[in-house]
């Protein structure tokens, strides 16, 4: 199913998501440079921060701690804020767009 990526310019891009992979794979594996990943997925650089717009609430993976204090961390946290490599993709999550968070 489709996931829609906003750039930083406000650039609408929509994807052919890979379910089972993370967002932030999905949003890399498709040419978009944005997202850094330094740590490569493991949460623990907060360079995949998105801010996430769903059309049903709880349909996200919780947070988990380690996640929450990383985002603390970023002065552009928003309460749709998530680190992308901690989401996987799938169908039911009813995703609406994912916006990619200004740098840090
Ligand atoms: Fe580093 Fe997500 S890629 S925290």
């Amino acid at each position: 199913s489709k996931l829609t990526v906003i750039k930083r310019d406000g650039t609408h891009v929509s994807l052919d998501g890979e379910a089972g992979v993370s967002v932030m794979e999905n949003i890399r594996s498709s040419g978009i440079d944005e997202i850094l990943a330094i740590c490569g997925g493991c949460c623990s650089c907060a360079t995949c921060h998105v801010y996430v717009d769903t059309d049903a609430s709880g349909a996200l993976p919780p947070m988990s701690t380690d996640e929450d204090e990383l985002l603390e961390g970023s002065p552009h946290r928003r309460p749709n804020s998530r680190l992308s490599c901690q989401v996987p993709f799938s169908a039911g999550l009813n995703l609406i767009s994912v916006e990619i968070a200004p740098e840090d």
